[in-house]
């Protein structure tokens, strides 16, 4: 059975939202504390380790009403069942969803199970020494090699998890510039560093030419008979990981149901693995399939993924807000933004429904951000005194790892005060000075956890995902395709034809033509 296909400004209670939003725009909403002494508690999701405030939103109870209904509506439940049932929900590609199965320890499938134990054994060998290197010393070493969902997630969850880590040094290779990848092999020696390439596809360019010059690299020192000591595929394609000279035994099987920015969770974890040890990795699992149960089986209005991507949608398509900010105050997260920019923008950047229309209203947000404190130096002000309305989510845990609660407190005081803010402005003050008037009514969520561990690190990533599903699923778009990353791709291949052969004719616009004229004119 296919998704619904419904369009959701077409809907009921899609018109009955913009009615409410005539009356709710020019509100400053500041008071609403005041008037409703429950409001804190009112809009508040606890759920194991987690609690969401989203009292500071610019909404009411008819708000959050109207865009429960509009959940419903559009039959948010049915693909919900769809997706983690293994509907070929990814239609365009005609392709299951299941990154769900990858840690659904209720009901494991086979393959899934024995892909674990695999990792489990690889890891253990290279972290307690008995997988050794070509010139039988310890790996202490481990690069992943990988672009897009191939690298972001393991380097995302390496470092938030770097407390965890044992003596095993991760590297990440992922852009195909060439001094990006002198500068990493700088470092390292091929005697005691493990090389895992990680492409879904085995055609990747970047992978691909990186993985080569790697190998050369190691070449230099070593034998080819050295090679699987060495050098370990991840890929769905294993004729493609053969053909590069990697053995059969060092490849580690993806599934085509796995899309790549939704992989972390599996072999494509392999370096997460090495780096923090099974265990942790199987609490990151656990986590995130604690959030499965939670996003499958809890009431909308008290289900945080689905909250959220109301929230979402009631600024992106009623307030026109284009982007939203996400700032984890902790500096384990400075890599999560980038992981969600391709988790969300990837898969919600399209303006073709799902009955193949061209669509006329608002679809994917732009996510950016970084860190606390550190943003509220640097982008902060336009937050506050800008024109734009950036609704922010605001991540943080009640426990330092470390035991530094002075640091700690300074931290999360900021973090708390940012909220409120952003939120009270200068409401309540008289201020005459233009230029220190702070509007406020700025809306914010706060997701607040104990401790940044991988079980809590595993669900909050999984609260994303789904909330990304979600509203796909309300914009009547395809998620879990990127043709858009395609055209590119194709372009750059004639663009080197042309660099290669020296002939800036090839290309067809006159722009890149000039443009690369001047370029081939500085490297000769
Ligand atoms: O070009 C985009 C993309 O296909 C992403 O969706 C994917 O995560 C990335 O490239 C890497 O792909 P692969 O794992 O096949 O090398």
């Amino acid at each position: 059975m296919s998704l619904p296909k419904v369009n959701p400004t077409k809907t009921d209670t899609w018109k009955a939202l913009e009615k409410h939003f005539r009356e709710m725009e020019m509100l400053q909403m500041q008071d609403v504390f005041l008037k409703d002494s429950d409001r804190a508690d009112d809009f508040k999701i606890e759920w194991q380790d987690f609690y969401l405030d989203y009292s500071k939103n610019r909404i009411t109870d008819e708000t959050l009403l109207l865009l429960l209904k509009l959940a419903e509506e559009i039959n948010l439940k049915e693909a919900i069942v769809q997706q983690f049932s293994g509907e070929r929900i990814n239609e365009t590609e005609d392709r299951a969803v299941l990154h769900t199965a990858l840690r659904d320890f209720n009901n494991m499938k086979p393959e899934v199970w024995e892909t674990l134990q695999k990792m489990r054994h690889f890891s253990e060998e290279i972290t307690n020494g008995s997988n050794k290197g070509f010139t039988g010393k310890a790996i202490t070493d481990v690069v992943n090699i990988g672009i897009g969902g191939s690298h972001l997630g393991p380097e995302m969850v390496t470092e938030a998890l770097q407390f965890y880590r044992n003596h095993l040094r991760t590297h990440f290779i992922a852009n195909i510039d060439g001094d990006d990848v002198a500068e990493k092999l700088k470092s390292l020696n091929p005697e005691t560093t493990l090389f895992i390439i990680v492409s879904k596809s085995f055609t990747t360019q970047e992978t691909i030419a990186n993985a080569s010059v790697v190998k050369k690299w190691f070449l230099k020192n070593a034998s080819e008979a050295d090679i699987e000591k060495h050098f370990i595929a991840v890929s769905a394609n294993v004729e493609g990981a053969k053909e590069f000279g990697i053995s059969e035994e060092n490849i580690f099987p993806m599934k085509d149901w796995v899309g790549g920015r939704f992989s972390l969770w599996s072999s494509v974890g392999l370096s997460i693995c090495c780096s923090i040890g099974f265990n942790n990795f199987e609490e990151l699992l656990k986590g995130a399939f604690e959030m499965d149960k939670h996003f499958k089986n809890e009431d909308f209005n008290q289900n945080i993924p689905v909250v959220l991507a109301l929230l979402s949608v009631w600024y992106n398509n009623f307030f026109n807000a284009e982007s939203e900010a996400v700032v984890a105050y902790s500096q384990y997260l400075h890599k999560l933004v980038p992981y969600l920019q391709q988790a969300v923008m990837e898969s919600n950047g399209k303006s073709v429904d799902r009955n193949g229309n061209k669509i006329d209203y608002q679809t994917g947000t732009i996510v950016w951000g970084n860190v606390g404190s550190n943003s509220q130096h640097a982008y902060f002000q336009l937050l506050h005194q800008g024109t734009k309305l950036i609704p922010t989510d605001f991540i943080g845990f009640s426990e330092p790892l470390h035991g530094n609660s002075y640091n700690h407190n300074i931290l999360m005081a900021n973090f708390f005060a940012q909220t409120e803010a952003l939120w009270e402005g200068t409401h309540a003050e008289k201020v005459e000075n233009p230029f220190k008037f702070f509007e406020g009514n700025k809306p914010t969520n706060s997701i607040l956890i104990k401790k940044l561990t991988p079980r809590n690190l595993g669900s909050l990533i999984a609260i994303y995902e789904h909330k990304l599903f979600v509203q796909g699923i309300i914009w009547n778009i395809f998620s879990y395709d990127q043709w858009g990353v395609e055209l590119g791709k194709t372009v750059a291949k004639g663009t080197l034809t042309a660099i290669e052969k020296n002939n800036p004719s090839l290309v067809k616009n006159p722009s890149t033509r000039k443009l690369l004229a001047q370029f081939l004119k500085k490297s000769q």
